[in-house]
């Protein structure tokens, strides 16, 4: 057996340093967990010239892909890159290599999961994508795995850091929407561009990823009925207080037969829920199931370092599974016969939580 599991990384943003960052620092802890060494080969950039608040040596750094995923020596592919291309195109060929890779791509995972898995599943390697839904919150292997013997009756998530932060600004401090959203993108929590987060297509990719662990079906972004927060006003706070609730963006998955209702909409919520009390950037996911009645999931959604903590928690399972040549007992199988369905009409503002 090969000493070591090589890891390439691609991309060297907020999520990418921050797995650097405990690959290098905690080298010693992750080789004792892994049961081998885990060894950072190479690091896939755009600019390589640029100023990065991590110290790398700039040899690991390349800006071809192929230096990666050609290498026989990286055994495990990290995608921190982001988007939807190339980082298809890089998970495909890299799973296509015989490579096992792990992602935190929301979009990718939503868009293309059933079909990357199961050519995953083809070439025997393994694709996790823990960080992809909720940063720091293990809520992926926990669908995978810890809940399976439960049937899921219901999904209701605060799974946008940015758009709850400008909710509880706009509540709290009386700030406009456009006012709350440049605090927002001045603290680094939106985009420059910040329609995924505000639109809501953020959170229906995680619905997307969610719901189709939840329920075992395929779930599609378009599936998801989806509303975002641009049209919130502050009237609409002072409102939602005067009558004792709480607006949040929620992502919402409910089985109802042999359909599955998926949407994402401000909801008004009574303010004594405890998703009512999730504040500021922090995430949130409630699971409904038969036999564990109510589960909350609470932390923080994205961030360096929390983010990293699902990515390299992801790289030590494969490190593990490769050790011992396990099967992977976290494969998924969907069920042909349930149906998404988001029969919502578009109904203008929040929508009281039922
Ligand atoms: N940020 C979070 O807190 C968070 C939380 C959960 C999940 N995620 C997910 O993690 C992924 C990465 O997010 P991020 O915030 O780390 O992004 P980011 O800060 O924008 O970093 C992206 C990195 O990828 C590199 N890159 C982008 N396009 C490339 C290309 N075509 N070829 C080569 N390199 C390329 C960039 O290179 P340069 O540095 O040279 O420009 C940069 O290092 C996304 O899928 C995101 O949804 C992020």
């Amino acid at each position: 057996m090969k000493k070591g599991i090589g890891i390439g990384l691609l991309g060297l943003g907020v999520v990418g340093s921050g797995v650097a960052q405990v690959l290098l620092q905690k080298a010693d802890f992750l080789e004792r967990q892994a049961g081998s060494p885990l060894s950072l080969k190479r690091v896939l950039v755009r600019h390589p010239g640029k100023r990065r608040s991590l110290k790398i040596a700039p040899a690991l750094l390349t800006t071809r892909a192929e230096d990666i995923l050609q290498d026989p020596a990286v055994d495990i592919v990290v995608e921190v890159i982001g988007g939807e291309s190339p980082a298809r195109e890089y998970i495909r060929e890299a799973l296509q290599r015989g490579k096992s890779v792990v992602t935190a791509n929301k979009e990718v995972m939503a868009k293309y999961g059933p079909e990357l898995l199961s050519l995953a599943g083809e070439k025997g390697v393994f694709l996790h994508f823990e960080a992809s839904v909720g940063g720091g919150i293990p809520l992926i292997a926990p669908f995978q795995r810890d809940i399976r013997a439960n049937d899921i009756r219901g999904i209701h998530a605060i799974i946008n850091g940015t758009c709850n932060y400008i909710l509880t600004r706009m509540a709290r401090e009386g700030a406009e929407f456009a006012e709350a959203l440049k605090s927002a993108q001045e603290l680094g929590y939106a985009e420059a561009d910040p329609t995924n987060d505000i639109e809501g297509i953020d959170a229906s990719y995680k619905l997307a990823i969610l719901a189709s662990l939840a329920f075992q079906m395929v779930v599609r972004p378009e599936d998801v009925y989806r509303e975002g927060i641009s049209r919130l006003a502050l009237r609409d706070f002072k409102f939602a207080r005067e009558l004792g609730y709480a607006i949040r963006l929620l992502a919402i998955a409910k089985r109802d037969g042999d359909s599955v209702e998926v949407r994402v909409h401000p909801v008004l919520l009574p303010e004594d829920y405890l998703l009512a009390k999730v504040d500021g950037v922090f995430n949130a996911v409630q699971v409904e199931g038969d036999l564990f009645g109510k589960l909350l999931f609470y932390g923080q959604g994205a961030g360096a370092l929390p983010t990293a903590s699902a990515v390299v928690t992801d790289i030590l399972a494969i490190a593990q599974k490769l050790r011992c040549a396990a099967p992977d007992s976290s494969r998924v199988s969907f069920d042909q016969q349930l149906r998404a369905s988001s029969p919502w009409p578009r109904s203008g503002r929040a929508t009281i939580c039922g």
